[in-house]
């Protein structure tokens, strides 16, 4: 399938999505909002893919917003179907059975950094940088920044950040664990595909069953996240890559996780 802002490649069992709307600094509009939610949706469902890694076109952004050009003339009913909108494909990232890495190529800005807080791993390139500028436009973040932000560096530092709109560059940002990793910008997608190779050699199952029970967990109490665990752990009791793995370890030799 092709989309007008969106490129799609398979390595293997890796999915690169990446942005492409370089010229307006890949910012999401309605149709990029729709071609990412089909293109999740459509990863969800495929099961040769085991990680998927999600970046930005040109030198300079991976995401610096929403696009504010045609948010101009909404009306506020049309505000909060948008904001919904980008939120629902937030949402659908969180729960893509498989792990996402952000690869944040340049400028996380907005809603920008609020599809990389929604992936699970995040990995900067050194001339990122971030920050939720909304308060300049005279809005507050709309796709989820101002619930996930707080959940991932604390109420204090989201507080400022949101309240200020100040820029921070990405050593700042690996400071406050917002990103997992800084590396220069010319190794950051390769990088990406030697994590996401990683991830991928792992047992899928047991994989996808991590991230779900890391993302219900975070929604729970500890008692009923650790009943999840239990369950998510009993599950993987039953599947091949589990026997042949303890096998391969007691017997002191390799296997291949074959996702069953
Ligand atoms: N929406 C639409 N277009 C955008 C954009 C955005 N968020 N960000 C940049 N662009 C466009 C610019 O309008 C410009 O287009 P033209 O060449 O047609 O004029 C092009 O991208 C290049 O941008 P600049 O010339 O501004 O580049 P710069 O290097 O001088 O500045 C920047 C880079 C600091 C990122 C600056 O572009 C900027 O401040 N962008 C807006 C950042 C922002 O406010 N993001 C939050 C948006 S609101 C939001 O995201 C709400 C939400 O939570 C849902």
């Amino acid at each position: 399938m092709t989309y007008s802002n969106i490129l799609v490649e398979y390595h293997e069992q890796i999915a690169t999505v990446t942005i492409n709307r370089p010229k307006a600094l890949n910012a999401l509009n309605t149709v990029t909002l729709q071609e990412l939610s089909q293109v999740v949706h459509d990863l969800a469902n495929n099961s040769s893919i085991r990680v998927v890694i999600l970046t930005g076109s040109g030198e300079k952004a991976f995401v610096a917003g929403a696009d504010i050009a045609e948010m101009n003339t909404k009306t506020p009913m049309e505000a909060r179907s948008f904001s919904q909108l980008g939120q629902r494909l937030m949402n659908l990232i969180e729960s893509l059975p498989q792990p996402v890495i952000a690869a944040i190529n340049g400028f996380a800005l907005g809603g920008g950094l609020e599809l990389a807080m929604a992936c699970d791993i995040r990995l900067a390139g050194e001339n990122a940088r971030f920050g939720q500028p909304e308060v300049n436009l005279g809005i507050p973040a709309g796709f989820g920044g101002t619930q996930r932000l707080p959940r991932l560096v604390g109420s204090g530092r989201a507080s400022e950040i949101l309240l200020t709109a100040d820029l921070f560059d990405a050593q700042e940002a690996f400071r406050m664990g917002l990103v997992n990793r800084v590396y220069p910008k010319e190794d950051l997608q390769e990088q990406a595909m030697a994590m996401a190779k990683r991830i991928a050699s792992k047992a899928p199952i047991a994989v996808q069953l991590t991230k779900s029970a890391i993302y219900k967990g975070a929604n729970m109490d500890l008692i009923s996240g650790q009943d999840y665990e239990a369950e998510v752990f009993a599950l993987t009791f039953h599947t091949e890559d589990r026997k042949n793995g303890f096998r391969a370890f007691l017997e002191k030799t390799q296997t291949e996780f074959l996702g069953k």
